[in-house]
């Protein structure tokens, strides 16, 4: 694959798509939020969310949002980190290593289905007594009962909703997951890009308005607690699009 491709300082993009074309400088701001929009869609299409690990064990997220989480954490120094959504655990061994350097915290991790080579990976990992799995339903008003007793006493809280990225679903978890972030700390609801890469080759039309990006825009409209913070999403292509959001220390 070619990669020396030549782009001096007059190099245009045209992007040429439904009977349209847009044509932008590619040293300009509208160059890189199109370059930017467009990664993110191939990313999607080549599922390279799906390639990296972290310290060996398979995290579903771009590099960016990877870095993205990296700066959080440090920022807040979180006392307990609730992921629903584990997948393999990668963001949980994230997590569980920023806090073993901070010398403090653990993270819960929430999945329906913990598959048992991901459970035995977790649990043999060197960052595992950090790491609590709970194998239930998000939803489950059973399962917000036992995290939340988990999180009791705890200083700082943070949430990430990384599950089932459907509307309802996402509704539902930011519903019952908000009371448990404290003032001044972060609700990250991942995935809120299935809205826009709707119209990829592998896409699906329904993502268009079926996708965390409305749950957690209704969200917003509904409260004046939290506010994104899109510092955190400088970093150009992003799954989470308005979906790091600060409770107001307040
Ligand atoms: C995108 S993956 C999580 C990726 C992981 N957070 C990471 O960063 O590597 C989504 C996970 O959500 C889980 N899931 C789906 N529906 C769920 C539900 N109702 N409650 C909890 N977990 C669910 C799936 O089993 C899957 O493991």
């Amino acid at each position: 694959m070619r990669r020396d491709v030549e782009a001096g300082s007059d190099a245009k993009l045209t992007l040429s798509s439904g009977g349209r074309e847009t044509t932008v400088d590619l040293y300009s701001e509208e160059g890189m939020a199109l370059v930017d929009a467009l990664r993110l869609k191939q990313a999607a299409e080549f599922k390279r969310m799906y390639e990296p690990r972290w310290l060996g064990v398979p995290i579903i997220q771009l590099p960016e949002d990877i870095v993205a989480m990296q700066e959080l954490i440090w920022h807040l120094q979180p006392d307990m980190v609730v992921e629903c959504g584990v997948a393999h655990g990668g963001s949980l061994a994230l997590y569980a290593a920023i806090m073993e350097l901070i010398g403090k915290g653990r993270v819960i991790g929430v999945d329906v289905d913990i598959r048992p080579h991901n459970r035995t990976a977790i649990e043999a990992h060197p960052l595992a007594h950090r790491i609590d799995l709970v194998e239930a339903s998000s939803i489950d008003p059973a399962t917000v009962e036992q995290v939340e007793r988990r999180c009791e006493g705890a200083g700082t809280v943070m949430v990430v909703l990384d599950s089932n990225h459907s509307y309802a679903h996402v509704a539902e978890e930011i519903r019952l997951y908000e009371r448990l972030v404290t003032p001044g700390s972060y609700l990250v609801v991942m995935d809120g890009a299935q809205a826009l890469v709707a119209d990829i080759p592998r896409g699906k039309p329904e993502w268009a308005e079926d996708n965390p990006l409305t749950a957690l825009r209704e969200f917003l409209a509904s409260t004046s607690e939290f506010e994104p913070d899109r510092h955190f999403e400088r970093f150009g292509a992003t799954c989470v699009p308005d979906g790091f959001l600060r409770r107001r220390a307040s």
